[in-house]
């Protein structure tokens, strides 16, 4: 039995994009794995929160998540911050990856633009947190969206040459586990962008909270272009957009882009985007409805992170204290 571990940043409300991408791999790997989930607020302050923003939407991301089906009883579920051994970790792993590495990540770039001076140096050494998350349990599985493939490698990088420096076979290899369906799941109004809970247009994204009226509408004014669908998914080439929508319509219904296009190949985008509503709003109502069940009880959330944090501590701890010891750490 692997262990698993993912993080998400409580940055905004989460994405149809964090869903078809991570959530629902997660939901589903509990029931043959030991998860570990996790909300990462010392991620999320790499770019400036406002400290009481910051705090809702780490206890509303939990509402969703919990909404979503992660089961905080059978597995662990928990906040970054309340766990001291990540950012212990982390300090380590900074002495360990090189410069070089950390000037790869084409997430930092997208990140910071072109202002790459003003930016947080958190922002800069963020990918040693992440490798530090997986690996202050041992977790050799890590279910993300395409964007996260790169940290995963570096995250090898990092444990390969953690065993090199210190002689020892201590941190272990991980793998990426990406959907083969929406592992990039892109913005409604743009399709060479991806869609992100941070972004400023609303519009851009389905987020797991939207209702129905809202869902009908941002999948209406979803950016399309003036030609019919085609008949067969090769049509879709060049056409971000309208493969952004029939990607998002597959990995929700399970069927395949050529079934989707079967039966809506040569129309115009009206009635496609009414059925993509429809089989969204289908998976999504539920999510929302308990999410909002959830919050009413906000001192029942935070004592579930409280739980998840005592139990993610004790597995982390021995782990790290031995890291520690390796590099020669005196207790
Ligand atoms: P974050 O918060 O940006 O996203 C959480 C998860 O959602 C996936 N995702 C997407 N998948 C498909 N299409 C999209 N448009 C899309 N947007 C986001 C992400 O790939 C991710 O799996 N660095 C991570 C959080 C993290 C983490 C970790 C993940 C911190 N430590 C350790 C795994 C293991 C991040 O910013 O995710």
């Amino acid at each position: 039995m692997a262990r698993i571990f993912s993080g998400i940043q409580p940055t905004g409300i989460p994405t149809l994009g964090n869903y078809l991408g991570a959530i629902r791999n997660w939901v589903t790997l509990q029931a043959e794995h030991e998860c570990i989930f996790c909300l990462v607020d010392l991620h999320a302050i790499t770019q400036f929160q406002d400290p009481a923003t910051l705090a809702r939407q780490t206890r509303e991301q939990a509402a969703v998540l919990l909404a979503c089906g992660i089961d905080p009883a059978g597995h662990i579920f928990f906040n970054q911050s309340a766990v001291s051994a990540h950012a212990r970790l982390a300090w380590i792993f900074n002495c360990v990856a090189r410069l070089g590495w950390l000037n790869r990540m084409t997430q930092f770039k997208d990140k910071a633009g072109k202002d790459r001076e003003a930016q947080s140096a958190g922002l800069y050494v963020y990918p040693n947190l992440m490798a530090a998350d997986i690996l202050a349990y041992h977790a050799t599985q890590v279910p993300v969206g395409d964007d996260q493939r790169q940290h995963v490698e570096l995250t090898n990088d990092i444990a390969q040459k953690f065993n090199h420096d210190y002689g020892v076979d201590f941190f272990p290899e991980v793998a990426a586990l990406i959907p083969p369906t929406a592992a990039r799941v892109m913005s409604l109004r743009d399709g060479t962008k991806k869609m992100s809970k941070s972004d400023p247009s609303d519009q851009s994204r389905i987020n797991l909270t939207d209702d129905a009226d809202q869902i009908a509408l941002k999948i209406r004014r979803a950016k399309t272009d003036p030609k019919p669908l085609p008949a067969d998914p090769a049509g879709l080439e060049g056409r971000a957009e309208a493969r952004n929508l029939i990607d998002i319509y597959t990995a929700l219904s399970g069927e395949t882009r050529q079934g989707v296009l079967d039966r809506f190949g040569g129309g115009g985008f009206g009635p496609f985007k009414e059925a993509l509503a429809a089989v969204l709003v289908e998976h999504l109502a539920p999510i929302a409805a308990e999410t909002q069940r959830l919050l009413r009880d906000e001192t029942a959330i935070d004592a579930v992170l409280r739980d998840g944090a005592g139990r993610a501590g004790a597995v982390a701890e021995p782990i790290v204290r031995e890291a520690e010891r390796l590099v020669g750490f005196l207790r």
